[in-house]
């Protein structure tokens, strides 16, 4: 992502894993983990025991990255801009109560409490990776339930377009809201993200809870976050307060930030290089190895009849 002051890789992205990455490794899927205890204990179930049903339909058959490695190298900038900020600084997020407004082109505009959505919606567990910008992935079992639920839910009244997703703006929680804070990031706050109406409503887009068999861990975006396996990792928001339908495309905050790198589209595209980096290929954490990146991220089968026409080369 763009950070100016910054080298473009942590030394974390060049280092062996094993030396900055805590060995110990928590059994994926058990029930009632302690992840993670925090200084200042946040109010907060964390590790608490969230179960779904695996929806092998919807899961890819690699095993899952390490739950120590995906909550522990993380892009949270609320936290800062180096992939260790949000595992040392998130204890200051407090996920309940939490509350997420779903609003806009809707007939029946409604507040929901997180705990409500998780009563409400059957969750499923869906093993998904999630490719960031930066050339690095993950493999995640995620648990959650289709977006497309909660927005038929309130009736769209027809005239909305795309879908804002925004977060939590509080500088108590988020260090990196207040003015002056060290890790400079050029983000605008709060984070808004957005995708149009017909990818908001395909079945692979996920309105996550929690992940490994527990809720969501404060560096990952407890307790609600996107996620969008097919396009890059930012578009997928962490912490999301708002949920509102709209009639014109939203002005999200890394095109606010850099248009000419990040756009609003952000499908995977090997064949469509950053301005200052390859997406030809990449690495899971966890792994030396490098990997050809597929498009799409490996769901073209499924999504790129959503763009018949465009050229992605222009809408990237
Ligand atoms: N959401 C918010 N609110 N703030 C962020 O900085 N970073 C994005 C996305 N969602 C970000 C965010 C980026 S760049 C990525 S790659 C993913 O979250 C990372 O999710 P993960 O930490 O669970 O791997």
């Amino acid at each position: 992502m763009l950070i100016r002051r910054a080298p473009r890789f942590a030394a974390s992205e060049i280092t062996d894993p094993k030396l900055y990455l805590s060995r110990r490794e928590l059994m994926a899927g058990a029930a009632a983990l302690v992840l993670m205890p925090a200084p200042g204990g946040a109010a907060t179930p964390k590790g608490q025991a969230l179960t779904a049903a695996r929806n092998a339909a919807f899961s890819l058959t690699e095993p899952p990255t390490k739950i120590d490695h995906a909550t522990t190298y993380n892009n949270f900038y609320e936290f800062g801009v180096n992939k260790d900020d949000p595992s040392r600084l998130a204890h200051t997020l407090r996920p309940r109560p939490w509350t997420v407004q779903v609003d806009g082109l809707v007939h029946k505009p409604k507040t929901f409490d997180v705990d409500e959505l998780i009563r409400l919606f059957p969750l499923e567990e869906r093993v998904y990776s999630l490719r960031c910008v930066e050339a690095w992935s993950m493999v995640i079992p995620w648990i959650g339930f289709p977006l497309a639920s909660l927005l038929k839910r309130v009736e769209p009244t027809g005239q909305g377009k795309f879908v804002e997703f925004t977060t939590l703006l509080d500088p108590t929680q988020f260090p990196a809201q207040k003015p002056g804070f060290f890790g400079y990031s050029s983000l605008d706050w709060p984070y808004v993200e957005g995708l149009r109406l017909d990818e908001a409503l395909h079945p692979l887009t996920l309105l996550t809870v929690g992940m490994y068999g527990q809720v969501l861990p404060n560096p990952n975006g407890a307790p609600v976050r996107m996620v969008v396996p097919w396009k890059y990792g930012f578009k997928s928001a962490k912490s999301i307060v708002r949920i509102r339908l709209v009639s014109e495309q939203p002005k999200t905050s890394w095109e606010k930030a850099a248009s000419q790198e990040y756009g609003f589209y952000s499908n995977v595209n090997p064949a469509v290089s950053h301005p200052r980096w390859s997406q030809a290929d990449e690495r899971r954490i966890g792994e030396f190895r490098r990997r050809a990146t597929l498009p799409f991220n490996g769901y073209a089968d499924q999504v790129a009849s959503l763009y018949t026409g465009m050229d992605l080369k222009k809408f990237y």
